[in-house]
């Protein structure tokens, strides 16, 4: 490992494109609130250079990387993925500690974000809209600790595909989860007896604040919604979900709790999450 000549250690986020990351606010915020002599970084790498900066920045003695879009999945082939990262299909977190290790943080960061509204997932009865790779991320992680979980997708073959890998691949680490999928024409009703619904697509984002994954007149006041779009902050679904007396949790909270939970792989330090949320607000209001 090469020796850094002024004892600074450097993290960073890889994607294509980065310019507008968060991370580095919220991670230098974080080392700055603990005293720690590190530094966090972005860099933009593309696809094809994946392999060579992973180990660019090993050799260079980097404590660890994020990445982000769209070098996720692409990723798992440079690394050794923990369990639920291999299973998941997309790395957002690598470590050095010993060899080159690949961790997914997305589903914890938005467990950790419905945990710190005080929101139980084990045996509670969930929505997912969407089955890309955030839904995905989130779906692994909430039926693995026990959430019964119903995937809705535009295109319900891929929430079939969804639900099917999530069983299997939670099977194979011995847990039994209770995953089903349908198209967004089953929401309705599903909607109607669910205690939490995840909006985990890209709908209601800039530019198209007015959208909506979901018709107001099916949410209700015993649900909590979490949307994890965070541009803008309080998105058409969760100002419809407010009036109609649920509960709502932003995007912005997996973001920040995603990256914690990096930063605890990293250092074994209990993240400044407080610290951490302040950053990125305030991260998103210069952005805008
Ligand atoms: P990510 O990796 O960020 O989750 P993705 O893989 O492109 O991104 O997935 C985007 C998700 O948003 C998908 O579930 C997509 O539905 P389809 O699988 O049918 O494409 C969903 N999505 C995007 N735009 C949508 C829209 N206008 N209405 C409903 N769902 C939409």
């Amino acid at each position: 490992m090469a020796d850094t000549a002024n004892r600074i250690k450097t993290f960073a986020v890889l994607g294509d494109p980065i310019g507008h990351s968060i991370s580095p606010a919220m991670h230098n915020a974080a080392f700055e609130a603990l005293g720690m002599p590190c530094e966090y970084r972005a860099f933009r790498v593309r696809l094809s250079d994946l392999r060579d900066a992973i180990h660019g920045a090993r050799a260079l003695g980097f404590g660890g990387l994020n990445l982000t879009i769209p070098l996720k999945e692409e990723a798992l082939k440079y690394v050794d993925p923990d369990p639920i990262a291999a299973r998941i299909g997309a790395v957002n977190t690598i470590d050095f500690a010993s060899e080159i290790t690949g961790h997914n943080t997305d589903g914890i960061g938005a467990l950790r974000a419905l945990d710190s509204a005080g929101v139980d997932i084990a045996g509670r009865n969930i929505v997912i809209i969407g089955a890309g790779g955030a839904a995905r991320a989130i779906a692994f992680q909430f039926a693995y600790i026990g959430g019964m979980i119903v995937i809705a997708n535009r295109t319900q073959e891929r929430a079939d595909r969804l639900a099917r890998d999530v069983t299997i691949g939670l099977l194979e680490l011995e847990k039994r989860p209770v995953v089903r999928s349908i198209g967004l024409a089953g929401l309705a009703s599903e909607i109607a007896d669910a205690e939490i619904l995840i909006n985990a697509t890209s709908v209601g984002m800039h530019p198209h604040p007015d959208a909506t994954p979901v018709s107001s007149d099916l949410l209700h006041s015993g649900l909590t919604v979490f949307d994890i779009v965070y541009n803008p902050l309080r998105t058409k679904l969760l100002s419809d979900a407010e009036l109609r007396g649920a509960t709502v949790i932003d995007g912005v909270r997996m973001l920040v709790h995603q990256g914690a939970e990096a930063f605890r792989i990293w250092t074994g330090r209990e993240p400044p999450a407080d610290v951490m949320l302040e950053a990125a607000l305030r991260g998103l209001e210069n952005r805008s």
